[in-house]
């Protein structure tokens, strides 16, 4: 058992992009460091949460004090946050694939010759784990926070999702090529609630982490709205 403000909450985080496998040696995946969510984990833990981070494949070390579940594709992060459930506090901070080829085939995909046509490439929609936890179930967190990654309009596309996904909090921010975001060390985040927008200003990502912790603390203690 940890001392601290969040002693006795239970929090699972996912984090990280996903790699959605063609054959055996190829798959489709996305630019996510894992960084955002590794250091919220870091962030609770710090806070005497017990936290359970569910992590895509990323070259990061586990945070001290941290349960850390590996997974590689969307369909495993899904299982492993089911199984991670009840919960407390949920926050979505993976860059979950918002498909999978239709196939998977066991042997590489081969080429013949310098005129093969390529192959198809037939996609299906994967789990979206975050409006799952939002779903109003007997299972759902109270507080459940996801993340939008947004490359224009970013505030426009996030409040659209914010609704569509049915979370508690949205921590919306801008990806697009030049912000140094994805992969980068610093964030600029706009945090949704149904109080409204809040437009947080560049910093590290710890310090984004720090403060979105230090707001469920608040949270917790009756002082902030969902
Ligand atoms: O991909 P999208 O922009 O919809 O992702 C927004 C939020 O939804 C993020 O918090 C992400 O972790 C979550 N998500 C998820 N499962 C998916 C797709 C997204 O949990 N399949």
């Amino acid at each position: 058992q940890q001392d601290g403000p969040l002693a006795g909450i239970k929090v699972l985080i996912t984090a990280g992009p996903t790699h959605e496998p063609l054959d055996p040696v190829r798959y489709l995946a996305n630019r996510s460091s894992g960084k955002q969510g590794y250091a919220i984990a870091d962030s609770f833990a710090d806070m005497g949460a017990a936290v359970t981070l569910v992590s895509g494949p990323v070259s990061l070390p586990a945070p001290a004090g941290v349960t850390v579940v590996g997974c590689e594709t969307a369909q495993q992060m899904h299982e492993a946050v089911l199984a991670a459930l009840p919960c407390d506090v949920a926050v979505c901070a993976a860059a979950v694939a918002d498909w999978r080829p239709e196939t998977q085939v066991t042997q590489k995909i081969k080429k013949t010759g310098p005129n093969d046509s390529p192959p198809p490439l037939m996609l299906v929609p994967n789990p979206d784990i975050l409006a799952e936890l939002s779903a109003p179930t007997a299972l759902r967190p109270k507080l459940v926070i996801g993340f939008a990654a947004e490359t224009q309009t970013v505030l426009t596309h996030a409040r659209d999702k914010f609704h569509r996904k049915g979370c508690d909090w949205l921590v919306a921010n801008d990806v697009s090529p030049g912000t140094g975001v994805m992969g980068g060390a610093d964030n600029k985040v706009f945090l949704l609630s149904r109080n409204g927008t809040e437009e947080w200003p560049l910093m590290g990502k710890d310090e984004v982490a720090r403060r979105l912790v230090q707001r469920v603390v608040d949270w917790r203690a009756g002082g902030v709205e969902e």
